[in-house]
């Protein structure tokens, strides 16, 4: 990238210094600062600026009176390379040093502790690696160290605790090693001292009660061992103190309680042990407060209730006993309460229904017994309910229809009767829903009929009792669910042909009846999902064939006075038992017939080739095309209205449209000439539209593969339909 006019300049400035030793402090910045910029490997467009042999207009440097150089600020400046060619000699006056977010590599050169005047250093976010300066302490001016996220390893240079004017301490994300010295207790000013993300040892100095202003502890995530010191509660100031995955022991000290000023405290996954302080209850503006994952034992202390404005607790993975305290409910700040994983007994308390803004429950995993509450209908805002493996019993209260916005309602595993809440994914939200091995009766809820988003249910092992053709709705993210050991009855719907992501189904014990739909979880479903019924048929392991004209049909064809004995046998006639008179198109894997029944409306069928040798193929190919067209709502896709499935045969049903295919179209010049170009740009527009669809939505290659002027037909109105 060098320019001539760059050379001539360095041309120009080793003239100058060699010859003029009046201006040679000058001269030893602009060439210090062209030397450097000349050994990076790759460098940003602001550099162009750097012209001239006054670095002082540069971008990104600044100067003194006096024409010294005091800032250079680099930050995000797209550099790569190393510092190995700034020499920071010709910057004696330097205060503001930032190359942050570049892409940086290589040793922070040690000379830079020589550079007494600088309060503001960072390297942050580069790619340095080695050790930090030993001899760091000598910047006894100070104010920010930032050399976070990068590849810094060794130890902590004990001269850090000369840093006695450091207020920022950003040493985060790296690999150093070795422990904390002690020595850090000088470190008098620091507000904000942040060590998490690297691998340090030992146990948390005795030292750090020292730091009166510090403000923010951070650290989290390394292999720090012993207890917490109780000196810990010497730091008044404290807003933040996150000592988390370590492999910190003993108990909480109590002290913690005088933290005041504490916001935000975060010992999860220790080995902590011993019961919570109570003097936890005096840290009143506590906001976030994570126990989880440690050994904690004894009972949730009462003054927690005290912690009013706390937004989030949890408390999960360790082992507390007793009952959830009633005081709870006088934390009407929660947004998260998280218990699960202990071995809390006695009843939910009542209380909880004055947590309104509660949107994530989890009580699960305990010894919890008794009904639950019916104040939990106040929670409407509760996008997690999770009670799962208690012992809780009586009738889910009615008032849980409140819950409308739930993605995950998991009940599984205790002793509750009664209905299922109806309006379970009434807000549309449902992924989730467990209410397997309960007693629970009545039938499948109401909204899970229209509850597109659901991905997982569970219902197994309990009385329901419905008939499931007319529950079953359309689930285009259903990867699995299990309704076996119910009441159920009926046949299944096509509906189910229609959840194209289903990967696994159990359907077992209960009184089903009929064919089941020619879908890959169906098909290759093994005897123990589908056992036990009523009478389900079908090409799946252990199940009968379908023995005569078994079709599956959307609901409209009621209303046009179809039933699917019916249906496949008007579909037989009007085809002459798909005689290759009314095959309107031939593909790998299937024809296509049309059929214009006596009502005088017109179907499209594709049928399954009965070719034996390819039959696996076959149903995967049929399998994608159902897939493809599940999401039926596309408006230039054409309409499945069912399918048939029996030993003899097995088609698709779909709606017929009404001009021949876009290739007839074309060969016949009566026709073609009444395709204007409005229409004809209509077709594209329509074909783009179902095509972009398709290639976002469906990854069966069966399909892009297929489009020529061959499958694109017309209807009455020119519109195109894949
Ligand atoms: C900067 O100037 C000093 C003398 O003032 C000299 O010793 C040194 O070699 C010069 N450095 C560069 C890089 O020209
Ligand atoms: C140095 O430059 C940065 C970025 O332009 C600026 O924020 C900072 O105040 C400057 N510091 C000094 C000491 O000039
Ligand atoms: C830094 O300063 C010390 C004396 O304070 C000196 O001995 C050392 O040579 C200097 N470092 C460099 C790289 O000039
Ligand atoms: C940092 O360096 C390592 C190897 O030293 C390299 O694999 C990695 O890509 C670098 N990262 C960045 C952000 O430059
Ligand atoms: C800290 O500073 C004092 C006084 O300036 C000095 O004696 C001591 O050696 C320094 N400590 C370290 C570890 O650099
Ligand atoms: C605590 O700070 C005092 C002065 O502020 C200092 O004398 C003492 O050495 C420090 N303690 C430790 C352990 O660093
Ligand atoms: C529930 O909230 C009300 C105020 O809305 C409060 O008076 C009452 O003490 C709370 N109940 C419990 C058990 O916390
Ligand atoms: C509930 O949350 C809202 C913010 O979403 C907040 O304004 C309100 O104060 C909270 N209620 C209580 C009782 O803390
Ligand atoms: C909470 O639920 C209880 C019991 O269902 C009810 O009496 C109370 O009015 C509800 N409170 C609110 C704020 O909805
Ligand atoms: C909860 O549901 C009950 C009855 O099901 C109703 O009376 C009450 O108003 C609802 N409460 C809220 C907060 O929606
Ligand atoms: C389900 O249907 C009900 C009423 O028919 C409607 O209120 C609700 O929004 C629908 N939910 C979804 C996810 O479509
Ligand atoms: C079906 O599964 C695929 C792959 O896991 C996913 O990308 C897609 O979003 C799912 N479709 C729906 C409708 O959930």
């Amino acid at each position: 990238m060098a320019s001539p006019l760059f050379f001539l300049l360095l041309l120009q400035s080793f003239l100058v210094s060699t010859s003029a030793s009046s201006t040679t402090s000058l001269l030893n910045q602009t060439e210090t600062l062209l030397k450097w910029r000349a050994s990076l490997d790759s460098q940003s467009q602001s550099f162009s600026s750097w012209v001239g042999d006054n670095p002082c207009n540069w971008v990104g440097i600044a100067c003194d009176r006096l024409g010294s150089v005091t800032n250079i600020s680099l930050s995000n400046f797209g550099l790569k390379g190393t510092l190995d060619n700034l020499n920071f000699m010709a910057f004696p006056n330097l205060i503001h040093f930032d190359l942050g977010k570049n892409s940086l590599y290589g040793a922070i050169p040690s000379d830079i502790v020589n550079l007494s005047k600088l309060t503001f250093f960072s390297l942050s976010a580069n790619n340095f690696s080695g050790n930090i300066p030993k001899d760091i302490g000598r910047l006894s001016s100070l104010a920010v160290l930032a050399l976070a996220m990068n590849q810094l390893s060794g130890s902590l240079p004990v001269s850090v605790g000369n840093l006695s004017n450091c207020q920022h301490i950003w040493l985060y994300s790296n690999k150093l090693s070795g422990s904390i010295p002690s020595e850090i207790g000088r470190l008098s000013s620091v507000i904000d001292l942040h060590l998490g993300g690297n691998s340090l040892t030992g146990t948390i100095p005795a030292s750090i009660g020292n730091f009166s202003n510090l403000k923010y502890l951070y650290l989290s995530t390394n292999q720090l061992s012993g207890s917490i010191p109780s000196e810990i509660g010497r730091l008044s100031s404290l807003n933040v103190l996150t000592l988390h995955e370590n492999q910190l022991s003993g108990s909480i000290p109590s002290e913690i309680g005088r933290l005041s000023s504490l916001n935000f405290l975060d010992l999860h996954h220790n080995q902590l042990s011993g019961s919570i302080p109570p003097e936890l209850g005096m840290i009143r503006n506590l906001n976030t407060l994570d126990f989880s994952r440690n050994s904690l034992t004894g009972m949730i202390p009462k003054a927690m209730g005290n912690l009013s404005h706390l937004g989030f607790l949890y408390l999960y993975t360790n082992e507390l006993s007793g009952s959830i305290p009633r005081e709870i409910g006088m934390i009407q700040s929660l947004f998260h309460l998280e218990l699960l994983e202990n071995n809390l007994i006695g009843v939910i308390p009542t209380s909880i229904g004055n947590l309104t803004n509660l949107t994530i429950l989890n009580l699960g995993d305990n010894k919890l017994s008794g009904p639950i509450p019916a104040s939990i209908g106040n929670l409407t805002r509760l996008t997690l309910l999770q009670l799962r493996n208690n012992s809780l019993s009586g009738p889910i209260p009615v008032e849980m229809n409140n819950l409308t916005v739930l993605e995950s309602l998991q009940l599984n595993d205790n002793q509750l009767t009664g209905r299922v809440p109806d309006n379970v994914c009434l807000g549309g939200s449902l992924k989730y829903l467990a209410v397997r091995g309960n007693h629970l009766t009545g039938p499948i809820p109401r909204s899970l009929r229209n509850c597109t988003s659901l991905y997982r249910a569970r219902l197994e092992e309990n009385q329901l009792e419905e008939n499931i053709s007319e529950a079953f709705g359309i689930y285009p993210s259903l990867d699995f669910i299990d309704l076996s050991d119910n009441k159920l009855y009926g046949e299944l719907s096509p509906n189910w042909g229609l959840c194209q992501n289903l990967t696994s189904l159990m359907i077992s014990n209960n009184k089903l009846e009929g064919p089941i739909p020619p879908i890959k979880a169906f098909l290759l479903a093994p005897f123990d999902a589908l056992k036990n019924n009523k009478g389900l048929c079908g090409n799946a392991i252990g199940l009968l064939h379908c023995v005569s004209e078994e079709c599956q049909l959307q609901d409209i064809f009621a209303i046009w006075g179809y039933d699917g004995k019916i249906l496949y046998e008007n579909i037989l006639e009007a085809t002459e038992q798909f005689n290759s008179n009314y095959c309107i198109g031939l593909r790998g894997y299937g024809n296509i017939y049309k059929a214009a029944l006596t009502t005088g409306r017109g179907f499209a069928m594709k049928k399954l080739n009965p070719s034996d040798d390819n039959q696996s193929i076959n149903l995967r190919a049929f399998e994608s095309e159902i897939h493809a067209l599940a999401e039926r709502r596309h408006h230039n896709i054409v309409k499945l209205y069912g399918f048939c499935s029996n030993a003899e045969y097995s088609f698709l049903i779909y709606e017929f449209v009404e001009r021949w295919s876009l290739r007839t179209i074309l060969s016949n010049p009566e026709e073609a000439a009444e395709l204007d170009w409005d229409k004809r740009l209509n077709i594209a527009e329509g074909l783009v539209s179902a095509l972009s669809y398709m290639r976002h939505d469906c990854p069966s290659p069966i399909i892009h593969c297929e489009i020529s002027s061959n499958n694109v037909l017309l209807d009455l109105d020119y519109e195109a339909h894949v």
